[in-house]
């Protein structure tokens, strides 16, 4: 089977990126990206390329390359899908806040919403597959609906699920370790699959491009995230130990990493794991396996969370109880509020839960991140609901200029690992922060030597205190 039209519903993160390589690397196929929000896509269609709605390194080059020829951004869903031969769902699966599963499992709704609009629209038989991430049978879910409301077309499903890191997206598209495909074992089956293995073929050695069923598909998507959480709560609940005993975080992860058998790989100390997937994942997969009545399993991944969580308000009490108990009035900076460097996506950023708690405490906080907007900022505190806006705008300020946003500071705290904070002069900033110099790194991103000499009380997540100074 020859694809040449390809319709992606969902503009965000997953979609944005993937069929922008996609269409770069398949010149004869059509790729439209349909999304409901037309800010978004007059985003994506916007002639300044420093406007897209996402920060990705070399998605830029990507999208100048394809956007015109062969890809295209448009709110006009319904013709994108009667066009198309293979439909991608990658519109968002958070977790539910309401009714049964509530915290727990995926609200499928935007999902079973996209299912109903392709079976009204399609007069052509087509392929469809799952980008968002999903619990598993979610696949079946989609058949029924397809199978039960369609026109009498034939559908297929498949599961694709996406391994890109925010970040480094185009990287991971372009040579991503595998590609997962999982698709029914019948003939029809097969062909759908192999349609899909055609596209990716294009540029990914087919050995590294894997088929299974559907089921293994959406599972392995969920297994992934769990263990690479798993590491980072693995070593953070080390870093805390580190701290109480006074061996080195950077230390022990290098010792263990070069274990061939452990390896290098996320291995590394932090205020907590954000982002949009590991979270929600884990706790998809603990809901699914208290649906089978399997506690046990259950308990066990929850366990990452719990761990996760308990991070997050380690840091923000460490914070507390150094500035002698109270940060009431006090002006703490946050260098960085992304859930990690190189991306403007803030989705539950350790950032967000650690100001919360600041601000629990009437803290004053001065926010800078390169990327984030203050908009965006707000909108993460505001979507907790802990306080009114007003408030969360009486106790927050964010500022453009990181030597601005550090002037006066009673504490400085770095939640991000960007890039750009190890460059600073951090003896200007010292100078001009209050005495003694706090700076809480929760990211093991600066110097401890420098920083001590230079003056400060220099504490990062990891190691006791009296290993730096
Ligand atoms: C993705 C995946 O799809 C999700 O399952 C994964 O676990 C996390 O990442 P992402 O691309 O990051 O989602 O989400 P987001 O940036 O929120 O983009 C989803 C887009 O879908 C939004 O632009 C939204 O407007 C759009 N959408 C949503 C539709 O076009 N139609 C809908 O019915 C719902
Ligand atoms: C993740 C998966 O890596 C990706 O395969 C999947 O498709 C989507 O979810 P992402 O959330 O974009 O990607 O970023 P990732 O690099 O995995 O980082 C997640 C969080 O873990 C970040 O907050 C990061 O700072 C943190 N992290 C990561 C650590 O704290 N320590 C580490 O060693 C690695």
């Amino acid at each position: 089977m020859k694809i040449k039209n390809i319709c992606c519903i969902g503009a965000g993160y997953v979609g944005g990126p993937t069929m922008s390589v996609l269409a770069q690397k398949n010149p004869n196929i059509k790729v439209t990206v349909v999304d409901i929000n037309q800010d978004r896509i007059n985003s994506w269609n916007d002639e300044n390329l420093n406007d897209l709605p996402i920060y990705e390194p070399g998605l830029e080059e990507v999208v100048n390359e394809a956007r015109g020829r062969n890809l295209f951004f448009s709110t006009d869903v319904e013709k994108a899908i009667d066009e198309a031969d293979m439909i991608f769902i990658s519109v968002n699966t958070p977790t539910k806040n309401y009714g049964k599963g509530k915290g727990m499992a995926a609200d499928l709704k935007y999902i079973e919403l996209c299912a109903r609009q392709i079976a009204k629209v399609a007069k052509t038989d087509k392929i469809v597959i799952e980008k968002s991430t999903l619990p598993v049978r979610t696949a079946q879910a989609i058949k029924a609906i397809l199978d039960h409301t369609g026109n009498g077309v034939k559908f297929q499903i498949l599961s694709n699920p996406e391994f890109l890191a925010e970040g480094t997206a185009i990287q991971d598209l372009l040579k991503p370790d595998r590609v997962l495909i999982g698709g029914e074992e019948s003939a029809a089956g097969k062909e759908a699959i192999n349609a899909l293995v055609d596209i990716y073929a294009t540029w990914i050695p087919r050995e590294n491009i894997l088929t299974t069923n559907v089921w293994s598909s959406e599972l392995s998507k969920l297994v992934a995230n769990a263990f690479l959480a798993q590491r980072v709560s693995s070593i953070n609940a080390i870093s805390e130990l580190c701290e109480a005993t006074g061996a080195n975080i950077g230390e022990v992860s290098k010792a263990i990493g070069m274990d061939s058998r452990i390896g290098p790989k996320f291995l590394k100390a932090s205020v907590g794991f954000g982002g949009s997937c590991f979270q929600k994942d884990i706790l998809n997969l603990v809901y699914i396996a208290k649906t089978y009545g399997l506690n046990e399993v259950a308990d066990y991944w929850e366990q990452v969370i719990i761990m996760n969580d308990h991070q997050k308000r380690r840091f923000a009490d460490n914070i507390v109880s150094s500035l002698y108990n109270t940060v009431s009035g006090k002006k703490i900076t946050f260098l960085g509020w992304a859930f990690k460097k190189d991306t403007n996506d803030t989705r539950e950023a350790a950032a967000i839960y650690v100001a919360d708690a600041l601000m629990n405490e009437q803290a004053e906080l001065i926010v800078y991140d390169p990327k984030v907007s203050e908009k965006r900022i707000y909108e993460d505190l505001d979507y907790l609901g802990t306080r009114s806006p007003e408030e969360n705008r009486r106790l927050l300020k964010v500022v453009n200029d990181p030597y601005k946003a550090c002037e006066d500071a009673h504490a400085i705290a770095i939640l991000t690992e960007w890039d750009e904070f190890i460059e600073y002069d951090w003896k200007e900033i010292y100078d001009s922060v209050v005495k003694p110099a706090f700076v809480f790194d929760g990211r093991k991103l600066l110097d401890a030597e420098l920083m001590s000499n230079i003056g400060f009380d220099y504490s990062s997540i990891g190691v006791a205190k009296t290993e730096i100074t």
